[in-house]
């Protein structure tokens, strides 16, 4: 089957590459003319493990190919998906100009029967709007379909949620247009994928759904590591006690410094505006937000109240993107606290596997190191913000003989609080007991 991907981003460019991998002919489409060049020869803009590797891969069997140009795209594809970017507008809510502009553009070409997918997280509606936009601008009387079919892919380990996912969502209404994405889907029924089928609008829902109750997860559990502080309670063992009642689930109860990204601070405040357009309180997720601001607001507060007068203080930041195995820092939380130290007028100085280059234009000010050690050069502070694995084993040694200080904030809780205390450092975590 011939398939399309239009918007090569993060989205696009993996259900691309894996729909090829899965054996389909697949055209990615994106109007920046350069990106495409690269696409081509199997480069990407983006870190993503194993991401370049499979493209090249499927450059090669000649299952992949790359163009600027909707109209040749949608000509050789009965299936024809967006996944455009709905960046956040002033208010918090999606941005649906490019979905607009595309979904023209597709009606522009139609000749015969298409099914249109949404992969793109889009508010609830859009569905409906994307078919009445594509009615309009069709040249000819022809058949299609309008489908939703969100991704829950993480950032990092795409590939993987991709080809071993929880469960594929397919929102349609027509039979046929369920037919032919659940072949698109075939592969994955030999490891016996969940596929949800429903209407456009659930399955547009469920997206915005999954991502607040996840936001609202870690929120939650970071609420309670702020509680364990003050009561002298352990929110480790809090979060695996909680995890083992099947209920509750182990995962997304991991404290630290707010969620960050580029989806679950957009799509809970997206997801708020739908609330209000429709008149409905959505107070949990409205509390999850609000959690999420202060959290990240407390874990800078407490590095500038332990340490005091912050003008002749160096602090080391260690990892920058939002999570490990990405250099994506939209809405990083490393952002937020050294924007906050800078301003109290300490000097930064940061190390992140991949993430630098990006950081430099946003963080002019901070000064950006070979290393976690040449980091720590006469730091009075280390500050652990992503839990990147080369920072799970750090030789602690060679720390205490760069630095200055022996503040050590671990924003992530990778270390155990008894063995860093142990080595001399003045060891802080969230919500755990300090060792005495
Ligand atoms: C998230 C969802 O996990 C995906 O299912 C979804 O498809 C994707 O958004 C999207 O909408 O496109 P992602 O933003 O890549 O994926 O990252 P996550 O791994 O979910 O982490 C989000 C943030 O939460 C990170 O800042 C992470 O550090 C934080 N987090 C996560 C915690 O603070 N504690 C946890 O226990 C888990």
């Amino acid at each position: 089957m011939n398939i399309s991907v239009i918007g090569s981003g993060y989205v696009g460019l993996i259900t691309g590459a894996c729909f090829a991998e899965f054996g389909l002919n697949v055209t990615c489409v994106d109007k920046d003319e350069k990106k495409v060049r690269l696409m081509k020869k199997g480069v990407i803009s983006f870190y993503e493990p194993g991401l370049e590797e499979l493209l090249q891969r499927n450059i090669r069997a000649g299952r992949i190919h790359f163009t600027t140009s909707i109209g040749e795209a949608v000509d050789s594809s009965l299936v024809v998906f967006i996944a455009v970017g709905t960046p956040p507008r002033g208010d918090g809510s999606a941005e649906m100009k490019y979905v607009e502009d595309v979904s023209k553009e597709i009606a522009r070409h139609i000749k015969s029967y298409k099914v249109i997918v949404t992969k793109s997280t889009v508010p609830v509606g859009t569905g409906e709007r994307v078919r009445r936009i594509i009615s309009e601008n069709l040249r000819e009387e022809v058949d299609f379909d309008v489908v939703s079919n969100p991704e829950f892919l993480r950032e990092g380990a795409g590939i993987e949620d991709f080809m071993r996912p929880n469960r594929v969502v397919i929102g349609a209404s027509s039979n046929q247009a369920i037919a032919i994405m659940k072949d698109l889907y075939r592969p994955l029924y030999l490891i016996e994928t969940p596929i949800v089928i429903t209407d456009v609008k659930t399955a547009e829902l469920i997206k915005y759904a999954s991502n607040a109750f996840l936001a609202t997860k870690i929120s939650f559990i970071n609420e309670i590591a702020n509680l364990c502080e003050r009561v002298g309670a352990d929110v480790q063992t809090v979060a695996k006690a909680m995890g083992l009642d099947r209920r509750i689930g182990p995962k997304f109860l991991h404290a630290g410094p707010g969620y960050g990204g580029s989806c679950f601070p957009k799509d809970t405040l997206a997801l708020l505006q739908i609330g209000k357009q429709h008149n409905v309180g959505l107070r949990v997720i409205e509390a999850t937000v609000k959690a999420n601001e202060f959290q990240k607001e407390k874990a800078a507060a407490g590095i500038i109240k332990t340490l005091g007068n912050l003008s002749d203080r160096t602090i080391c930041i260690l990892g920058l993107s939002f999570k490990p195995n990405t250099n994506d820092l939209r809405d990083a939380p490393s952002l937020f606290i050294i924007r906050r130290l800078l301003k109290a007028g300490a000097k930064v100085r940061a190390y992140d596997p991949v993430a630098m280059k990006d950081a430099k234009k946003d963080l002019p000010a901070v000064t950006y190191c070979r290393d976690a050690y040449e980091a720590a050069k006469g730091a009075h502070a280390v500050v652990i913000v992503t839990e990147w694995n080369q920072f799970r084993n750090l030789d602690f040694n060679r720390i205490r003989k760069v630095a200055k200080g022996d503040f050590f904030f671990d924003l992530r809780n990778i270390y155990e609080p008894a063995k860093l205390a142990g080595m001399g450092f003045k060891y802080y975590s969230i919500g755990r007991p300090p060792v005495q």
